[in-house]
């Protein structure tokens, strides 16, 4: 266990409760929580402001070059990580489903998996961080600790981010929400390089049986 990093990685789709839960175990062992999603969305945001062609490699290198992410601490016990890009807060706009599915593409990319990689490697260094994503149990810090893989039927998904974007005053079509939750798993899952999946040393916890109070005892437990 020396080699290992004082590193708790959180993996999965997205709506099977990892933001909730990771925020509570960083907030359990004082540890950082580190929303690397967010990072993704940002520099989505960052790509779709700029216009450029996501095919134009050296284009994107160099926006990319220039980008300034800082992650704010949530304002409440349930809110998301605030995000100012370039100085500027973007923490709501990130949040939104267009973001999700921008993100998830911008997130396929060689330049920008390389940049926020680097990024979050950086930020973890010290260890003591709660990292939650998709790579970050296999790519990201592959010699963390302790690593969870959360899963869920993609219907109770749905439901939760369902009841999230309702609670935020946003309306929803479930079907047309169920159907973008299907494609980004299996966008996430089928690109090349880092793609979603569970680490070999991962254990897995299906968040769909389980409240998020016993998700997160369950990873308490574990992480001892
Ligand atoms: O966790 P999230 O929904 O905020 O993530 C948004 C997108 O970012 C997700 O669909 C894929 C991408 N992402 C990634 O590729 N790798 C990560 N470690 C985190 C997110």
């Amino acid at each position: 266990m020396s080699h290992k990093q004082k590193i708790v990685t959180i993996d999965g789709p997205s709506g099977v409760g990892k933001s909730t839960i990771s925020r509570r175990v960083a907030q359990a062992l004082s540890f950082t929580y580190l929303d690397t999603g967010a990072m993704y969305r940002a520099v989505g945001l960052k790509l779709k402001e700029a216009g450029l062609d996501l095919d134009d490699e050296s284009a994107l290198r160099t926006c990319l070059d220039s980008v300034r992410l800082d992650l704010l601490p949530a304002e409440e016990e349930n809110d998301d990580v605030g995000v100012v890009l370039d100085g500027r807060d973007v923490s709501r706009e990130i949040r939104s489903p267009e973001m999700s599915m921008i993100a998830s593409r911008v997130s396929a990319l060689p330049v920008v998996r390389e940049k926020l990689t680097h990024m979050q490697q950086e930020l973890g260094k010290k260890g003591e961080i709660v990292a939650e994503g998709r790579d970050t149990g296999t790519v990201v810090f592959p010699l963390a600790a302790w690593k969870f893989y959360l899963d869920a039927d993609p219907e109770v998904r749905m439901q939760r981010r369902a009841k999230q974007l309702r609670e935020k005053g946003e309306s929803v079509d479930e079907q047309e929400l169920l159907a973008m939750i299907v494609k980004r798993d299996r966008d996430d899952q089928a690109r090349s390089i880092a793609p979603l999946c569970k680490a070999k040393d991962a254990l897995v916890i299906d968040t769909g049986v389980l409240t998020i109070d016993e998700v997160t005892r369950a990873m308490l437990k574990v992480i001892g």
